[in-house]
């Protein structure tokens, strides 16, 4: 069947993937079987990737002895087979049930099962029997998109004059007129001018995510490219690419892939998912990898979280927000508060490179030496304790594990 939003266009939405609870959309109601098949119209709940067993599917009426049964963000099986019950498409999106008996049918019908495979945050899927299956979207040659007119570079400096510099440079040589947004909260903040460029200066250490967040709502455009002050656009750096993607997918935001001097790229891909653990909090792992492949961009693929070069929705990065709390080091707490909201992606075929991590240590300036005092905090710091405290009481973690 088709794919909606939920409340969207009349249908049969079932298993929403998503948080639980917050619109009518969400409460299980269930068919009676007055009409060919007793089914959940909607508010059947499943986890990303998870599989749920489909209640109150049957009883299927009188002189129904074949069911189709069709999902289009996930797979159908059955738990548990029926004698005298013929099925076909099982794992797949299309399950076809045929039985001799009606009784039969009807009692097949308890074990059917769902299995999301198509992760996408907050939306739902369509259920249908005895429907028809559209197929995917013909591909389109991207067009020629104006990206001074769609997206804008903010970033966030403390002190690395000389690499934001650099990065400004880089930017122009392949984007004159993109507006570049800067954050500044250096102590003694040097002057930076140029044609669309602005400068925000903040009070002398208020942090990484307040810099962030001050950036990204100085932004005018539909989206928003968030970059290092140490990163240096290339002939790779195609921000086209980027734009294409979430012009013609649903994905609100999505990373591409940063290279180190040394040859390194690395995309950071993480996967994030909660699971449920009662009163006391959920529990977080994150891991590696990615979900699956994005339809249509064979470089890229879904997943929860990527590394610090990103293009998104500024409306949907405005929705999760940096937490201005997170004074230093963060970043995937940015991904976390975004779960449920954030559907991302990441393409490994768009590239910025980083300006070299390996200056020797007596090389190193005053600045550079002071860069690292507040970047790289001692153990004892308490930033791991408030982040820890974050957790716990902002995201109702109880515990967390990681690959
Ligand atoms: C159900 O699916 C089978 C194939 O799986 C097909 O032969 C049959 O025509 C379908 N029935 C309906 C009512 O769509
Ligand atoms: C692209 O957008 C910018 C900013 O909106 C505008 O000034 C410029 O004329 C546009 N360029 C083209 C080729 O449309």
């Amino acid at each position: 069947g088709p794919r909606t939003q939920r409340g969207g266009e009349a249908g049969t939405p079932w298993p929403g993937v998503g948080p639980p609870g917050r619109t009518p959309a969400d409460r299980l109601l269930i068919v009676p079987a007055n009409s060919p098949l007793e089914y959940p119209a909607q508010g059947v709940e499943v986890r990303p990737l998870q599989t749920v067993l489909v209640p109150g599917e049957g009883p299927a009426g009188a002189g129904q002895e074949q069911v189709n049964l069709t999902a289009s963000l996930g797979t159908l099986a059955v738990a548990a087979e029926v004698e005298g019950v013929a099925l076909r498409g099982e794992g797949q999106a299309h399950l076809s049930l045929a039985a001799a008996h009606l009784d039969h049918l009807n009692r097949q019908l308890q074990f059917v099962t769902y299995t999301n495979t198509q992760f996408h945050p907050d939306t739902a899927d369509i259920g249908a029997y005895g429907g028809s299956a559209r197929g995917p979207p013909s591909p389109c040659p991207p067009p020629g998109y104006n990206i001074s007119a769609l997206v804008t570079v903010a970033t966030k400096t403390f002190l690395r004059y000389d690499k934001l510099r650099g990065l400004i440079a880089s930017i122009r040589r392949f984007y004159p007129s993109v507006t570049i947004v800067v954050a500044d909260d250096s102590q003694r903040p040097e002057p930076l001018a140029g044609p669309h460029l602005e400068h925000y200066l903040m009070p002398f250490g208020k942090g990484w995510f307040a810099g962030r967040n001050l950036a990204v709502s100085q932004v005018t455009t539909k989206y928003v490219l968030w970059v290092d002050d140490d990163f240096i656009f290339t002939a790779r750096t195609r921000l086209e690419k980027l734009v294409d993607v979430l012009e013609r997918t649903s994905l609100d935001l999505v990373g591409g892939a940063v290279r180190e001097i040394t040859g390194y790229t690395t995309t950071y891909r993480q996967r994030l998912s909660v699971r449920g653990g009662g009163a006391a909090g959920d529990c977080l792992r994150t891991r590696p990898g990615f979900h699956h492949r994005l339809a249509g961009f064979p470089a890229c693929v879904v997943t929860d979280g990527v590394v610090n070069f990103f293009l998104a929705r500024t409306d949907k990065v405005r929705q999760v927000g940096f937490d201005p709390r997170l004074r230093r080091v963060a970043h995937l707490e940015f991904f976390i508060d975004g779960l449920g909201v954030l559907h991302v992606g990441s393409c490994e075929d768009v590239v910025v490179d980083h300006a070299s991590k390996l200056a020797l240590p007596w090389r190193r300036s005053e600045g550079e030496r002071q860069y690292n005092r507040y970047r790289y905090p001692a153990a004892r710091d308490d930033s791991v304790r408030l982040k820890q405290r974050l957790f716990f009481f902002k995201n109702r973690f109880k515990c967390m594990a990681g690959d």
